[in-house]
């Protein structure tokens, strides 16, 4: 006879998942896209970003809820949770809006009760703009491993980097948190916070509590100059406990996870997978060329096969129109109704829906904007981003220019015109050369 777990006879799943999206006044590092798509919703590699965070959730197997917390509009994600309880149906999706920005610790507080509710023994947490393999199992052994209060997923960068990052200071062989600094101003470790969490309820509830007890009463002391929302004093939050009555911007990052480090069982798994950042809207061709090169590994049948004219990694959306002597690949999207005419050649770049590219035109390193058209012989180009860089901006000619070519939607660019490492805002005609410029 089949036995079944007594977690899962009653009803209880012991891991709860949670993806921050944030809001609309986030992102703003995503323009020009993200006027026309929530970032969170953008397509990389054929899916929208959260997309590959559910799909690595869906690998673990006691997960049987999945809940989308941000303060965009409730409209924004319908479409999406609806699609994805068809493709993911073991588990239960919401999404739950918080009614201002409250912090990526806040926003877990707020909606405590809902987080709670089945008793998980255990909250997964996913920043929602990160792009890796998401090692969630490994976390997860590591976890049960140490009887660990929490797990932090962490990746090596170059020394340089490291500061634009939250720095975590491990013990190699215990792999033990030792200390825990957001953004520090001097070197402490290249080892960093890549936005991914293991959290015990038990321990991250009353962990964001004891925050928000010691704001109330030291708040001069734990105030943030960086946080947008600093000048916003308190808000009221949504619990009617007396400490969450008044609560301000809470962050994990800044708040909650070096206090964890005090504790001996805050643990760090470090992946020596891709790990990347989308902040930026360049930075969606190196999470788009990632997520590809993984799909190519796992030998996905999404991908178009290798050919003469395909070097893979290639994703062409099933309504694309692709000329047969086309060139396609590496690290190419085609999305939905795009139509690449005769000789063009596409490379590391991203084709959104209903997009033209007209007979023997060049698009490398370059983001084509929804209902974009290229003309015949023309170039869209950027700069090849360094592997291994978590920057998507160049200095040219002195003057610091992205390295990813981005056209907004609806832009146009003539024939034989030439475009290089510009960010043309939506709805524009290029009609004579450009190279290193924001087109208003
Ligand atoms: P920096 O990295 O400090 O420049 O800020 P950021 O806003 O780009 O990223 P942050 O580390 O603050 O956010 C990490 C993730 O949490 C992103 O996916 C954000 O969309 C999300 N996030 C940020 N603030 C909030 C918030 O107030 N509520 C919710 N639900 N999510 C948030």
């Amino acid at each position: 006879m089949l036995q079944v777990p007594i977690r899962e006879q009653s009803g209880q799943s012991s891991t709860k998942a949670v993806i921050l999206v944030g809001g609309p006044s986030r992102g703003t590092r995503f323009r020009p896209l993200s006027l026309d798509v929530p970032k969170p919703l953008f397509e990389v590699a054929g899916h929208p970003i959260i997309h590959h965070c559910l799909k690595a959730i869906a690998k673990v197997p006691d997960v049987r809820e999945v809940i989308l917390v941000g303060y965009y509009d409730e409209s924004v994600f319908r479409d999406f949770l609806k699609d994805s309880s068809k493709e993911f149906p073991q588990f239960r999706m919401q999404y739950l809006r918080e009614y201002t920005a409250l912090g990526t610790a806040g926003g877990l507080y707020h909606f405590r009760d809902a987080i709670l509710k089945g008793k998980p023994e255990r909250l997964l947490v996913l920043n929602a703009d990160v792009c890796c393999s998401f090692p969630l199992t490994e976390m997860l052994t590591l976890f049960e491993e140490k009887d660990a209060e929490a797990v932090i997923l962490g990746t090596r960068v170059s020394n340089d980097a490291a500061s634009n990052f939250g720095c975590i200071v491990s013990d190699s062989h215990t792999k033990r948190v030792l200390h825990y600094v957001e953004k520090p101003e001097s070197h402490i470790s290249n080892l960093i916070n890549c936005g991914v969490y293991l959290f015990a309820t038990e321990c991250i509830f009353p962990a964001i509590r004891s925050a928000i007890k010691r704001r109330t009463t030291r708040p001069r002391l734990l105030s943030y100059p960086s946080s947008d929302n600093l000048e916003s004093s308190f808000v009221a939050a949504a619990g009617d406990d007396d400490d969450t009555e008044k609560s301000e911007v809470l962050r994990l990052e800044q708040d909650i996870l070096s206090d964890l480090a005090d504790s001996n069982r805050f643990f760090v798994h470090e992946t020596k997978d891709f790990w990347r950042q989308i902040k930026s809207a360049g930075s969606a061709v190196p999470a788009n060329a990632l997520y590809l090169q993984k799909a190519f590994q796992a030998q996905s049948e999404e991908l178009t096969p290798p050919s003469a004219t395909i070097v893979p990694p290639v994703f062409i959306h099933p309504t694309a129109t692709v000329d047969p002597t086309a060139k396609l690949g590496p690290n190419v999207s085609i999305g939905p109704r795009a139509v690449i005419g005769a000789g063009a050649r596409v490379k590391d770049s991203i084709v959104l829906e209903d997009v033209e590219i007209r007979h023997d035109a060049c698009v490398m390193h370059s983001i084509i904007g929804w209902n974009g058209r290229v003309g015949a012989w023309a170039r869209v180009e950027g700069t090849p981003i360094p592997i291994g860089s978590h920057s998507t901006s160049i200095v040219k000619q002195g003057v610091k220019v992205q390295s990813i070519t981005i056209l907004g939607k609806e832009c146009g660019v003539g024939d034989e015109v030439r475009v290089q490492n510009c960010v043309c805002l939506p709805y524009k005609e290029l009609k004579r050369d450009v190279a290193n410029e924001v087109i208003m």
